[in-house]
């Protein structure tokens, strides 16, 4: 038996281009797995009425962890507009299974690493090297929303809560909620993941990204967990910043950061910035991380117009590769693989359409293998 089993989602679009290239990589590196491959994507929606068939769900718990291409999602119109015929009218509801699966697992860390690759020509700067923990499961993505607003609901409120007084002239309809919901729980598992992280890979800084000034309540209890937690690691300085002026921040001094914490709205705005300093959507990765399962990805979609024409920069997912590596624990696979794409990327004799070059999707990723040592 091999000594780990993968399972292997390549969805839609570019998700199917990319992960062949994942493969040639993991079998240059002779990494001890079966890979068990899955179901994912529109297609499935179409054809069955659902992107995440339950034969999948039972794929990942039968496997150590997954790697997943990129799926096409669209409108709910479209969706209803493009499912068989013979599924029409059944009140299917298409969800994204990406969003699914971190329920279903609890994968409560998304970790983004964003690390300037010396040499590459969409560095917004040299140098910048930091890592994201962004809240997956709570926060203001929690899904309890409300409208209209049930007249049940605006009672409680307006019992509880005199700011609620401004809004009583508004119709129940003409009103809508989204709760930031958060736990104690939450916060501290997230907080400890960074800080433990931090300590791992000798990082001397923890930035926790909030807003608590006007967001008293969550990002107040946010902060006094993130107190306790810094506590216990009294060798890494610690520092709260307000979501707005971190984003002006990263811009102007990006390279100061090294690892950052934030709930889940403000971690995916955070990451997607911090994202675009190092090269954009051709080298973001992410992580889908919890207790005893991780999913891993390249952070772009499926971008159907380059869907195999050997556009789509293999970057993105040979760095989801590495971080899969890292995570199983296996350190010096990963570090071989960081390092050939370290090589080949200073070298710069080849590179993708979006560095400004004409390479192929595969031959990049070719030339990544036979870097490998
Ligand atoms: P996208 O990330 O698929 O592509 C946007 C643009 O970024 C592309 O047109 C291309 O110019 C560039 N790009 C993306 N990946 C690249 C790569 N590997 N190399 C070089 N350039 C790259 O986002 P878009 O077009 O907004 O969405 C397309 C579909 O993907 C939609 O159906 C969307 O819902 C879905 N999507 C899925 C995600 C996922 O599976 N996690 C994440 C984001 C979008
Ligand atoms: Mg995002």
């Amino acid at each position: 038996m091999a000594k780990y089993s993968i399972a292997v989602l390549p969805g839609d679009g570019i998700g199917k281009d990319v992960t062949d290239t994942a493969m040639m990589v993991l079998e240059k590196l002779g990494l001890d797995a079966e890979y068990r491959f899955g179901d994912v994507g529109w297609e499935y929606w179409c054809r069955e009425g659902n992107p995440l068939p339950d034969r999948t769900i039972q794929l990942l718990k039968e496997t150590d962890v997954c790697l997943f291409g990129a799926i096409t999602s669209k409108t709910a119109d479209e969706a209803l507009q493009e499912l068989s015929p013979s599924l029409a009218g059944k009140g299917l509801k298409y969800r994204s299974p990406i969003v699914q699966l971190r329920q279903l697992f609890d994968l409560y860390v998304n970790l983004r690493p964003c690390k300037a690759i010396p040499g590459n020509p969409l560095n917004y700067r040299e140098g910048i090297d930091l890592v994201i923990f962004r809240e997956n499961t709570e926060g203001l993505y929690a899904g309890v929303e409300f409208h209209p607003l049930p007249s049940e609901v605006r009672k409680v409120l307006e019992k509880h809560h005199l700011g609620m007084k401004r809004f009583s002239s508004e119709d129940d309809e003409d009103i809508a909620i989204s709760l930031r919901l958060m736990t104690k729980k939450g916060c501290r598992r997230i907080l400890k993941k960074a800080f433990e992280y931090a300590r791992r890979f000798g990082r001397k800084r923890v930035t926790l990204v909030e807003k608590a000034n006007v967001l008293r309540e969550t990002g107040g209890l946010m902060i006094r967990e993130a107190q306790k937690v810094a506590e216990t690691h009294p060798e890494i300085t610690f520092d709260v910043a307000n979501v707005d002026a971190l984003a002006m921040w990263l811009v102007k001094n990006p390279d100061q950061y090294e690892v950052l914490v934030a709930e889940n709205l403000f971690g995916d705005i955070i990451s997607d910035l911090a994202a675009q300093l190092v090269g954009g959507l051709g080298f973001s990765a992410s992580g889908n991380i919890g207790d005893n399962y991780a999913i891993f990805e390249p952070t772009h979609g499926s971008a159907p117009k380059y869907a195999g024409l050997g556009k789509a920069n293999p970057i993105a997912m040979i760095n989801a590769v590495i971080m899969m590596l890292e995570w199983l624990g296996e350190l010096d696979r990963s570090k071989a693989l960081e390092k050939a794409v370290r090589e080949v990327i200073f070298e710069g004799k080849v590179r993708t359409y979006d560095m400004g070059g004409s390479t192929s999707t595969t031959e990049m990723a070719r030339t990544v293998a036979e870097k490998i040592a």
